[in-house]
């Protein structure tokens, strides 16, 4: 099985505690456990009287069921609970791909799927989203779709709201993107973890659930809910498909953990998850215009598109150097980590996280600053 280290997890799994500042985030500032439990007395007895046992290995029933009401007419059964968002996607490749199929991915994309194909032995085909300034987002170009996907197209994978740009699909583009998978009998796999982390829009992200025949979600708590360590993803598609991932967790984490099973229940709960998530959208709101600020005063050094979601943005740079080079600076020189473009297959752009408190924020912008000029 050809292996090729996952880059951006590498860097940000070797430094992203022994730095000053890290800005390679892009979710906003996680929760504590306290903040999650509030003074619910009823949950805080529930969550010590816990069994630390096995929970329902693919999530508990109340947990699925919470899941399920974000996807119309799915059940529990259409749901399997994972550690995190990774361990989704993994399944789900790990399930789908034979050694030859051909995997086309949305690019620039978070690279793990990517990863996985070619690991599991898929050819994988870039399809590349296109800076369109004029519009103000990275967009999709379907002419280009529907030439790179053919009959061995097994998967169509998409990261929506996109990582690392912001940008989001239409709903009319993922319906467009439906009818080419059609045509082939290609999933669409839709990582849709930085859903309802929109910037100004009140309104969710279009979801690619229900807009074509083969359509496979994976998402999680990490980044709108801003709740990583608790490790809580899930997959949601046909039910033959989900019975068939959960055969394959059994060899990877069994089950989810008891605890973050517990919690992840308690954030889904309608009225919790609105809370969670209009908080997400705050940090968002508040540090946005400080980072657009501090962009207006280095526009001569960064441009960017503005992102419609999530905590990050794609900067280009001028200064003409290597992204990796320059990140690799940055972090021993001036104690700031962030993700070089190199890591996206794009030399030339930065990932720049602004979902920390406002204070880390200032101070890793400062850093960044002194080394531009420098
Ligand atoms: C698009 C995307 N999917 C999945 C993940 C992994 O999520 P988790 O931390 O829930 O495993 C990330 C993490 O950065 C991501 O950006």
């Amino acid at each position: 099985m050809p292996f090729e280290p996952f880059l951006m997890e590498r860097w940000q799994s070797t430094w992203e505690h022994h730095v000053d500042v890290n800005l390679s985030e892009s979710g906003v500032e996680p929760l504590t456990a306290d903040a999650l439990i509030e003074t619910d007395p009823d949950l805080r007895r529930a969550l010590l009287e816990q069994p630390l046992h096995y929970v329902q290995t693919n999530g508990t029933p109340a947990l699925r069921a919470r899941i399920a009401a974000l996807y119309p007419g799915a059940t529990e059964d259409h749901v399997e609970v994972t550690t995190g968002g990774a361990e989704a996607n993994q399944v789900v490749t790990w399930t789908l791909i034979e050694p030859g199929d051909e995997v086309v991915v949305m690019l620039p994309n978070y690279m793990q799927v990517w990863g996985l194909a070619r690991a599991y032995g898929a050819d994988t085909k870039g399809w590349r989203l296109v800076e369109d300034t004029a519009a103000g987002r990275w967009c999709p170009d379907m002419d280009a779709l529907a030439e790179v996907v053919n009959e061995r197209t097994r998967i169509i994978a998409i990261c929506n709201p996109n990582n690392p740009t912001g940008s989001c699909l239409t709903a009319d583009e993922l319906d467009a993107i439906g009818v080419i998978a059609d045509r082939v009998g290609a999933y669409v796999l839709a990582d849709e973890i930085y859903r309802g982390a929109e910037i100004s829009a009140e309104e969710e992200t279009a979801s690619m659930w229900g807009r074509a025949e083969r359509v496979v979600i994976t998402s999680g708590l990490s980044k709108a809910y801003g709740l990583p360590g608790l490790r809580i993803g899930w997959i949601a598609g046909p039910t033959d498909l989900v019975a068939r991932c959960w055969e394959r967790h059994d060899y990877t984490t069994i089950a989810p953990s008891a605890l973050s099973d517990l919690l992840a229940a308690h954030a889904l709960e309608p009225t919790q998850r609105a809370r969670i998530l209009g908080r997400t959208r705050a940090i968002l709101r508040e540090n946005y215009p400080v980072i657009a600020e501090w962009l207006t005063a280095h526009r001569d050094a960064l441009t960017y598109v503005p992102p419609a979601a999530g905590a990050m943005l794609w900067l280009r740079y001028n200064h003409g150097g290597n992204s990796s080079e320059l990140c690799e600076r940055l972090r021993t020189e001036h104690g700031v980590l962030l993700v070089p473009g190199d890591h996206y297959g794009m030399d030339g752009f930065l990932r720049i996280g602004f979902g920390s408190g406002s204070e880390e924020l200032k101070d890793g912008l400062s850093r960044v600053a002194e080394a531009l000029r420098a």
